[in-house]
């Protein structure tokens, strides 16, 4: 069992005082940009291409064609910009990573950066976390004491400043172009594309984002090459990924194996579902990825294959319903998420959202009418691929799939006149104690 786990990324988590440069350098931290400066930033560019890697920030975007896409001729300043936001419903892997080892990070900033030719780089966190704030705080001032940060890295000739900036707490603002606007010092909502970051992102120059897992994955490929990464993983999604295990489940965590693995590989080096009950539902990869059920479990987790299945790959939060969860009751808290962190840009995500969660609480109420499953079927048809940027789109997932999957538990709750899985619910409201 233990051979379909494959610890990169996580392999040195379990260290004393992993985050700590001396024990980071003792197990050949650093290395690798020692490796990269001494190559053409166009071949690091050419290596992160054939190593297949793609976006760890969910949309799976090739991570070295995005590099690409700079313009070198472009008199501007270059910026890379690391989205640290971590803020979607299940997603926890980024602030692990950066809490166990934030110099891998460092590391996969400067070879980036100096592959895309930048001298200035930004890790955009988010705000609530001001541990992990601090800990990447610390770990630049060692790697800039180390001089692996600053004027002329280990004698390169190469400069590269970077600055960890806290945000101010906003689910938006992991889009990458609100975040933009965000590090720009103004509200964060998204912009109109094109033109695209990399044409005129930060301060109107070209930037690349992307997210710390991406970018921490670049010094193993530098290390190990491309071939070596490539040979992990399916045909189109290559390498290795941090799959996060939350909710019902025997052991949760983080668990690092090639993207192609399953639920069911995973529930099992978990410890399975907790004892005595059975998978319901789990999302892919987090709250904005429409939900699968028991039929599921053995879709592989790449990009195609979760796609195929209705669902995304997203950013591999895979999280655990037992039989115990009432499924109306979890799609209606993660529909308030996403009312309340809509950014009110435009209509059909501000207004929509809210109504969706009108609906959806006289339905987990048991008040509602058999008919309101249509006209929430309605919203969602009018929010989805009408709004002004992804977040809408995330918040009719939940909705569209959990009824083609438990439309029939929808109409429990109105037969019941209450949530069947709580059995003081149907005495608490009645139809005229709806709102
Ligand atoms: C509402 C919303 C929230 C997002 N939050 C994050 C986030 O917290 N972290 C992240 O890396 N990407 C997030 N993204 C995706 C980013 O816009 C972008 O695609 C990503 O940072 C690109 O990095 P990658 O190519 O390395 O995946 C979010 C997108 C949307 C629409
Ligand atoms: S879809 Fe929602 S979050 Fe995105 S711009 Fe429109 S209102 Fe803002």
């Amino acid at each position: 069992m233990a051979d379909t786990l494959t610890p990169v990324l996580t392999a040195d988590w379990a260290d004393e005082q992993s985050w700590k440069l001396a024990t980071y350098e003792r197990n050949g931290g650093y290395r690798a940009v020692r490796k990269a400066l001494a190559m053409a930033p166009d071949d690091i560019i050419t290596a992160v291409k054939d190593s297949g890697l793609r976006g760890r920030g969910g949309a799976g975007f090739p991570t070295g064609m995005k590099w690409g896409f700079i313009p070198q001729d472009n008199p501007n300043p270059k910026y890379l910009v690391v989205n640290a936001d971590e803020s979607e419903p299940g997603t926890c892997k980024d602030i692990p990573l950066m809490m166990a080892t934030p110099h891998t990070l460092v590391e996969g900033v400067i070879i980036s950066s100096f592959a895309i030719r930048a001298n200035k780089a930004f890790i955009y966190i988010r705000g609530e976390v001001v541990h992990v704030i601090r800990r990447v705080q610390a770990a630049v001032a060692e790697a800039y004491a180390a001089g692996h940060l600053g004027k002329n890295i280990h004698g390169s000739g190469y400069d590269l400043d970077v600055v960890v900036h806290a945000g101010a707490g906003a689910y938006i603002c992991g889009e990458e172009t609100a975040l933009l606007e965000g590090l720009e010092g103004r509200r964060g909502q998204p912009r109109l594309r094109p033109p695209f970051p990399a044409v005129a992102g930060l301060y109107a120059s070209p930037t690349v984002i992307n997210n710390v897992e991406s970018i921490a994955s670049v010094p193993s490929i530098i290390e190990n090459g491309a071939d070596w990464f490539a040979s992990m993983g399916t045909e189109k999604s290559k390498g290795f990924g941090i799959f996060s295990l939350s909710g019902h489940i025997a052991n949760p965590g983080q668990y690092e194996a090639p993207l192609g693995t399953t639920l069911r590989t995973l529930i099992d080096l978990a410890g399975g579902i907790r004892q005595g009950h059975e998978l319901k539902f789990w999302t892919p990869g987090g709250s904005s990825t429409p939900i699968l059920t028991d039929e599921h479990l053995d879709v592989p987790l790449d990009f195609e294959a979760v796609g195929a299945a209705g669902s995304m790959l997203g950013t591999r939060a895979l999280q655990i319903f037992d039989d115990t969860t009432c499924v109306v009751r979890a799609v209606l808290r993660w529909t308030e998420f996403y009312k309340h962190e809509s950014c009110g840009k435009c209509t059909p995500c501000r207004e929509g959202t809210w109504w969706l969660v009108q609906v959806l609480t006289n339905l987990e109420k048991g008040v509602g009418r058999e008919s309101d499953l249509e006209l929430l079927l309605d919203q969602c048809d009018n929010i989805l691929g009408r709004s002004f940027c992804a977040l809408a789109d995330g918040a009719t997932s939940p909705i569209t799939s959990s009824i083609q999957f438990f439309r029939d538990e929808y109409l429990e709750h109105l037969s019941n006149q209450g949530c069947p899985f709580d059995p003081v619910a149907s005495t608490l409201f009645t139809a005229e104690g709806a709102f």
